[in-house]
């Protein structure tokens, strides 16, 4: 067993680790990962590429009236290391490996930037203790990186992390935007006896999880402090703001109204008879 006093060093910084406590009430990036599933098949230039130039300042930085995800989904909070990370883990999606015990675990979701648009090309890397609630390490077991796809997702499979001394359950992983500074965290799971007394529990970093085929699915979205073009992205709930007409230069991103539905454009344009938004599934798309 691993980690009786080590890991107890966790705590000295627990009272800057804990929550605030406040529930959040809407999940705007929830409803950014709803729209990312439904525009799967979208490039990710329709998504926001062209328009993350538009509204950057010339020092590459947003504008300072960039609303970060202030509605409740701030930056992903950091945690401490811990005494066990090892650099250099090899990149694999899937961290099980044949005998190794423990009940499987999928954790999917996707990372976003401070516009809650989604990040691409994310390191993640991801460690946690076995069954029994030790660590490797001598070798890398349960230990792996990746990056996010093309469109800011990711997916990791591997076994629910057993319990040691002093923690509740849980998985570390770093994350780092190209060019940006590493975010390191940990990742948490509702409804286990031990969150309540682990004081650096933070039930900002709970995953969603679930039962499914014998294992457990989990879901957890970051929001890494990246400065985004704050413009339209998918799924922003922005209502409509004007009724589809001939001749309107449409950017990447704009809502319109066409015989009582919503539609977004998907690649800038000047409307011409016959683009029709319902008719024109490469210029809008329904939303
Ligand atoms: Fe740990």
């Amino acid at each position: 067993m691993d980690g009786t006093g080590t890991h107890g060093t966790d705590r000295d910084d627990a009272g800057e680790q804990r929550a605030a406590g406040t529930p959040r009430l809407v999940r705007r990036k929830t409803v950014l990962r709803a729209a990312l599933a439904a525009t799967a098949a979208l490039p990710v230039s329709l998504i926001g590429g062209p328009a993350l130039a538009r509204n950057l300042t010339a020092s590459g930085k947003a504008p300072e009236l960039t609303p970060p995800c202030d509605d409740g989904d701030d930056p992903t909070p950091e945690q401490i290391e811990g005494p066990y990370f090892k650099p250099h883990s090899p990149e694999r999606t899937s961290l099980l490996e044949p005998g190794l015990p423990g009940t499987r675990l999928t954790v999917t979701g996707y990372v976003f930037g401070r516009a809650c648009r989604p990040l691409a090309g994310v390191l993640l890397d991801f460690w946690q203790a076995d069954a029994n609630g030790a660590y490797d390490n001598t070798g890398f077991r349960l230990r792996g990186h990746q990056y996010t796809d093309s469109k800011g997702s990711f997916a990791l499979t591997t076994i629910v992390p057993g319990l040691y001394p002093g923690r509740t359950r849980h998985l570390h992983v770093k994350l780092q935007a190209p060019n940006r500074p590493v975010l390191t965290t940990q990742l948490y799971f509702p409804n286990e006896p031990r969150n309540s007394t682990d004081t650096i529990f933070d039930p900002r970093l709970l995953m969603t999880v679930h039962d499914a085929g014998g294992g457990r699915e989990a879901a957890f979205d970051f929001v890494l402090d990246v400065p985004q073009d704050p413009g339209p992205g998918p799924g922003d709930p922005t209502p409509p703001e004007s009724t589809w007409a001939v001749g309107v230069t449409y950017r990447t991103g704009d809502w319109v109204t066409y015989a009582a539905r919503a539609y977004v454009c998907r690649q800038p344009h000047t409307s011409q008879p016959g683009w029709e938004p319902p008719t024109v599934p490469a210029l809008w798309q329904p939303a």
